[in-house]
């Protein structure tokens, strides 16, 4: 047991905030005593091809303020997960469901438990962009 007791570790882009984030971060926070956050940079994403409308900085900020939230640390490539455990002392790493049997997380059970949790229904950064983007579509 290191001094912040039991270490859960959550990987994420956590673009427009949601109410499917929020969720996954409090479910994370319960399973241990300190939660931290990898958060995608900009130029990660760039590399999986995505694009976030919030800068890293500012979603760094955002995910600092919430309360589930003990630390955010940037996630910079795929390879850097072993480094992080081992960094952090890692207990848990907690992912949602759609990370279910991915080979990056599953190759980390040789360092520390690996938990998925069900996403929340019916939202998605995604969605919310597309539907949002839709609205421009309708007339007056
Ligand atoms: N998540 C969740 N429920 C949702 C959406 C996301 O539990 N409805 C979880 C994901 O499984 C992940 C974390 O929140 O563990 C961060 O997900 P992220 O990919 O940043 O959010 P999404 O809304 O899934 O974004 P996108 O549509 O761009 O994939």
């Amino acid at each position: 047991m290191n001094k912040h007791g039991k270490v859960v570790l959550t990987y994420g882009t956590y673009d427009l905030i949601h109410i499917g984030h929020i969720k996954l971060l409090k479910r994370a926070k319960e399973l241990g005593d300190y939660l931290i956050v990898a958060v995608s940079t900009d130029e990660f994403n760039a590399i999986k091809g995505k694009q976030s409308y919030i800068s890293y900085e500012d979603r760094k900020y955002i995910l600092e303020s919430i309360k589930y939230v003990d630390l955010v640390i940037p996630e910079n490539c795929w390879e850097q997960k072993i480094e992080d455990v081992l960094k952090y002392n890692v207990d848990v790493v907690v992912m949602g469901s759609d990370w279910e049997n991915n080979p990056n997380f599953e190759a980390l059970r040789e360092y520390c438990d690996v938990t998925y949790l069900s996403r929340t229904e019916g939202i998605s950064t995604t969605k919310i962009k597309t539907d949002l983007g839709a609205k421009k579509l309708i007339k007056k």
